[in-house]
């Protein structure tokens, strides 16, 4: 486990040649690598986005919209769950209670939560972000 989050975290994802790599290093098939790779969310096997995108859909964010705003963010960005545009900028994903009830919908991206969100709020985030990233 480590070294599966050590390569992805200097590549940004588990490829086929980190696969066999790690498999050769620990002396085990590149099933069984692939299997604890696909077991674990956290581990991914192609290139994700610069900024991940998490819209919670658990119950007290879909109580003030955040299918509504899920749907906005596919529409716009037009992507479904779980895809990654093709620029790599974003990728879409839902997940389920963020931790921020209080504030739903909530978002996040990244290590951000955002609360209260709105699909203007997150692609005002977004433009920030990329502004600050341009000029650095
Ligand atoms: S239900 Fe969305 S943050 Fe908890």
């Amino acid at each position: 486990m480590p070294a599966l989050h050590a390569v992805q975290k200097e590549l940004g994802h588990l490829d086929n040649e980190c696969i066999k790599t790690l498999a050769k290093s620990f002396n085990i098939s590149n099933a069984e690598v692939i299997d604890v790779i696909t077991y674990y969310d956290d581990f991914r096997l192609e290139k994700e986005g610069q900024y991940i995108i998490k819209v919670c859909q658990a119950e007290a964010c879909q109580s003030l919209g955040c299918r509504t705003l899920l749907d906005t963010l596919k529409s716009h960005f037009e992507l479904d769950i779980g895809q990654t545009s093709n620029d790599h900028s974003v990728t879409l994903k839902e997940v389920f209670c963020l931790g921020n009830c209080a504030l739903s919908p909530s978002v996040m991206i990244n290590e951000d939560v955002i609360g209260r969100a709105s699909s203007e709020k997150i692609l005002a985030y977004l433009s920030e972000k990329q502004n600050i990233s341009h000029n650095d």
